[in-house]
């Protein structure tokens, strides 16, 4: 048996540290949070992609009565965003929560389907996208790449005979 150890990066920071672009989608992430439609969990949470061609798409959780027909709020924005513009890249995802029930004291991960589907959309492009996680007391998670938050991901070569 042989041992393998892989690198992850990633980068924790303040918002008044990043640039004005990322400060920009982080501050669509945490408005559209209030969109959400999150009766069964009050756990609000707002993701804002930013386009190859400038433009932002915005999602928030959506949830419903039979629970697993809900949708997380990166795969809200993320669908949302591949179906408009099918042929244009994404530069970065930022992703924001809130909790009507509770202080929320770190930034929130991706669920791993939410990973997944990132995993995807990076795939097709040739950029890695830029992954912005953000809490509300203004911390920031940030990975430059979504293969840092999901080693392993399933990729369309296993569906490949050999
Ligand atoms: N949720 C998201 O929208 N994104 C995440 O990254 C984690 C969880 C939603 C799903 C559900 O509506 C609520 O948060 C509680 O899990």
């Amino acid at each position: 048996m042989q041992k393998e150890n892989i690198e992850l990066s990633f980068f924790r920071a303040k918002v008044h540290e990043l640039s004005a672009v990322d400060k920009d989608l982080i501050r669509s992430a945490k408005q559209y949070l209030l969109h959400a439609y999150a009766p069964y969990s009050g756990f609000l949470v707002g993701s804002s992609i930013l386009l190859d061609n400038g433009e932002i798409i915005n999602g928030s959780n959506q949830e419903n009565v039979a629970y697993p027909s809900g949708l997380c709020a990166e795969r809200v924005a993320l669908f949302y965003a591949a179906s408009q513009y099918p042929d244009i890249g994404i530069k970065t995802i930022a992703v924001s929560a809130f909790s009507k029930n509770f202080d929320i004291i770190d930034v929130v991960s991706p669920c791993g389907a939410c990973r997944q589907v990132m995993a995807e959309y990076e795939d097709k492009q040739v950029e890695p996208i830029k992954v912005i996680l953000h809490s509300p007391n203004d911390d920031v998670l940030i990975a430059n790449k979504v293969q840092d938050l999901l080693p392993f991901a399933f990729k369309s070569p296993y569906l490949r005979r050999y």
